[in-house]
């Protein structure tokens, strides 16, 4: 079996098995009636998103990936991973102007940190962060397909100004990542759903009891910005309406 259809194969399986966890969980907390209600709805969503004017939408976020010859557009995304997307959270790059005004926002010495990306996409902030001094930088994404491009971008990423080039992209459900016991800032851009963000967020705050460091967590489009807000380990020091800056109570 050659490489290309073993691994359409394996994200057929991904796929179906997102599709069964999506379904259990929402059904154990809405009811299977408001869960087919609510697949419909995504469904249609999906066709919608995939008329050629839809397509050529995506293409507007291309500017960076014509700068830097890499490919993290939202445009390129195969079905599959895209209607995956719907039931986690669909894929679209973070804007490069905005990525630097959210760092400028940090007041902190880079090369102590440790960047990380829960839902990392195709890679772009991991490349966008190489461009700063951090000790490292640390990219979690469940969908495979672009899991594979981000490693494809971080091979061919050609820069002058790099500044870090530990970066490691990994393949995995941020859900059950375990935070590194080192000074962090946590990048978000809306990975998750309310309750797994609300645990990850737990898990967090338990590492920090264990190994107090300083973390920084910018979140992009902060939608469940209320669930960082209850937190007793963040307070909010910073921001704009297009991301929040929230740090740990230890920094
Ligand atoms: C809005 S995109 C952000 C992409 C990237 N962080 C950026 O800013 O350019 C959200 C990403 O989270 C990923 N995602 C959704 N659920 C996830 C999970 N449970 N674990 C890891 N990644 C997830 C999606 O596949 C998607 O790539």
């Amino acid at each position: 079996m050659d490489s290309e259809s073993s691994s359409s194969r394996a994200s057929s399986r991904q796929l179906w098995e997102s599709l069964r966890n999506w379904w259990r969980e929402e059904a154990r907390e809405n009811g299977a009636a408001k869960t087919l209600l609510l697949l419909m709805r995504k469904l249609w969503s999906f066709v919608r998103e995939s008329t050629p004017e839809q397509r050529r939408r995506r293409y507007g976020d291309m500017e960076y990936d014509w700068e830097h010859r890499v490919n993290t557009t939202s445009g390129t995304i195969g079905w599959k991973a895209r209607l995956m997307g719907l039931l986690h959270s669909p894929y679209q790059a973070t804007e490069a102007d905005l990525f630097q005004e959210m760092m400028a926002s940090l007041p902190i010495a880079f090369e102590q940190f440790t960047f990380v990306d829960l839902g990392s996409g195709k890679g772009r902030t991991l490349l966008m962060a190489s461009e700063y001094p951090f000790r490292k930088i640390i990219g979690v994404e469940l969908i495979a397909e672009l899991h594979h491009a981000a490693e494809e971008n971080i091979r061919e990423y050609r820069s002058a100004t790099q500044r870090c080039t530990q970066i490691e992209a990994v393949l995995g459900n941020a859900r059950e990542f375990e935070f590194p016991e080192e000074p962090l800032v946590l990048y978000l851009f809306n990975p998750l759903p309310e309750r797994a963000l609300a645990c990850v967020i737990d898990r967090l705050q338990q590492s920090l009891e264990r190994a107090p460091q300083p973390v920084w967590i910018v979140y992009q489009n902060p939608l469940l910005g209320r669930v960082l807000d209850a937190s007793a380990a963040f307070v909010r020091v910073g921001g704009s309406e297009r991301y929040s800056i929230y740090s740990g109570k230890v920094a």
